[in-house]
């Protein structure tokens, strides 16, 4: 009892503040996604046109759903899986099942950013050379194995993983106020100008305009495929750090009586703003490179892992001057997007195991951590390139589209509770939300992410992935199943339970909060 006490005021005392709250939850939304896969998705999915069913997923899907998550956490007044058992102890397997996606998702993000750490040496002096592709799988990587096969440990990516999990553990110890919003704090400021430094260099290059003029050429005839549609909701959901149990949690940091409903908009306007802005960098440089190359934009054009540690680099080495900054400068940014994602990805799990455990913040952060940490061991083995992208495949795909739709459906259609939050948010938010909010978590969303759930899983079925053995597919498979089994294990026990009683400080009173 004591504990649960101390536990309580423990609560009170670590909150973010309206500020810091925005800037968290743009530090989580803005990450990795942002930077590498907006762009290439949305130049493949109909350039300009593709715009229509991002805007569309922004507006049905993930924005009602980010106010939705937040307004739970802040309901409910616990990190994910409390505040969801607090709901109903029968829906708190899917907050368990969305841990357990970010703890999947957590393990091999941090090993891009350790990689992007590595790189912002390499750019120092343009140690990748001139073939940037066999740098980066032969020299950096090593993956000379069988996709599917371990390898041994390559110490060019351990070390920097060590330094990205003592940063992001060192971040979490030192709690809410002083860890996350303070890291916020720093984060993106810094990234902003680290950014912008590069897009208005890129914007002013030879040959930009013709990288933009791929980007934003609408393609209308790719609004009557299904997959532009599927992705552009899995670019929202993973771009607005949706479905991870991130924004309950962070939900649940903001002090009684704030405003719920506009700061998670201001948080998803921004990402959207800054994902817009990144892509109109990346491609001003693309268009750089297959100018100064003489060769069409398509076949610079290319995806995440290869974009950024194969073609930027090549764009680096073409640079008219100053290429060793211009590669810091875009590394950096990498590092600071990721790291300000991966600390609230992880902070999922410190804290829905503090609550459950009753551990102290200490003990989670130690415990979960250093599990995650030697977990993520295995994306720094030969063969780990192969396994973080087939991780990442299912995960995203599948996991955390799965889970929305779980959500979604829970809080509509079974537990009927959208006018309660709704009732519970509106009075203290800026703007409220009304039925057109309800009709688009309960009517929209869920049929577009069975469909979208439909279709990629008959592709993946019928084609497999990225060419892969079934051996890797198979482990893809598995990591998908398994954060399932885990949502359900740690969710199953809570249902013989009683019903969860709510804290003493819940109401809905307007504090100061700024
Ligand atoms: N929202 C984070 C990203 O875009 C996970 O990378």
């Amino acid at each position: 009892m004591a504990e649960a006490q101390g536990q309580a005021q423990e609560r009170r005392l670590d909150q973010f503040n309206r500020v810091g709250f925005i800037l968290a939850a743009v530090g989580s939304a803005i990450g990795l996604g942002n930077i590498w896969r907006f762009p290439y998705v949305a130049y493949s999915n109909g350039g300009g046109a593709f715009l229509i069913p991002y805007v569309f997923a922004l507006i049905t899907a993930g924005l009602p759903l980010l106010i939705m998550e937040v307004t739970i956490g802040h309901r409910f007044r616990g990190a994910a899986p409390l505040a969801f058992a607090r709901a109903s102890r029968k829906v708190e397997w899917i907050s368990w099942w969305q841990i357990a996606i970010s703890f999947v998702i957590s393990v091999y993000y941090c090993v891009v950013i350790a990689w992007a750490m590595a790189y912002s040496v390499f750019a120092v002096g343009l140690q990748w050379g001139s073939d940037t592709e066999a740098f980066l799988l032969g020299d950096f990587l090593r993956a000379n194995v069988d996709p599917g096969t371990i390898g041994s440990l390559v110490p060019s990516v351990l070390v920097p993983l060590v330094i990205v999990w003592a940063l992001t553990l060192g971040i979490l110890f030192a709690g809410v106020k002083r860890g996350l919003e303070l890291a916020a704090r720093v984060f993106i400021p810094t990234l902003m100008v680290l950014f912008f430094a590069i897009v208005i260099r890129g914007i002013t290059l030879p040959g930009a305009t013709e990288g933009l003029n791929a980007l934003f050429r609408p393609d209308f005839s790719g609004l009557a495929d299904p997959n532009v549609w599927v992705q552009a909701y899995a670019q929202i959901f993973f771009s607005l750090s949706v479905g991870f149990g991130i924004m309950s949690t962070f939900g649940s940091y903001l002090p009684r009586g704030s405003d719920l409903n506009n700061s998670s908009a201001i948080a998803a306007f921004s990402n959207t703003s800054f994902e817009v802005i990144a892509g109109i960098g990346v491609f001003s440089c693309l268009g750089f490179l297959a100018t100064q190359q003489n060769i069409p934009i398509n076949q610079v054009a290319e995806e995440g892992t290869t974009l950024a540690f194969v073609i930027f680099p090549q764009i680096i080495n073409t640079f008219p001057g100053m290429n060793s900054l211009l590669g810091l400068l875009f590394f950096a940014s990498l590092v600071v997007a990721g790291l300000s994602s991966h600390i609230s990805i992880v902070e999922t799990y410190v804290a829905g195991l503090q609550a459950k455990a009753g551990w102290s913040r200490r003990q989670s952060v130690a415990i979960c951590g250093g599990f995650a940490a030697v977990v993520s061991l295995v994306f720094t083995t030969q063969g780990g390139l192969y396994f973080l992208d087939v991780s990442d495949y299912f995960i995203n795909s599948f996991g955390l589209v799965m889970a929305g739709l779980a959500e979604a459906v829970a809080f509509a259609w079974f537990l009927r509770r959208l006018d309660d939050l709704r009732t519970y948010s509106n009075p203290m938010s800026d703007f409220t939300v009304g039925q057109g909010w309800k009709a688009a978590i309960t009517f929209v969303t869920p049929p577009m992410l069975a469909v979208i759930i439909g279709t990629t899983l008959w592709t993946t079925l019928q084609q497999g992935y990225g060419g892969y053995p079934n051996l890797l597919l198979g482990i893809g498979w598995g990591v998908l199943g398994a954060s399932l089994v885990a949502g359900l294990a740690f969710g199953a026990k809570s249902w013989a339970e009683g019903r969860l009683d709510m804290p003493e400080d819940t109401g809905t009173a307007r504090e100061a909060t700024t």
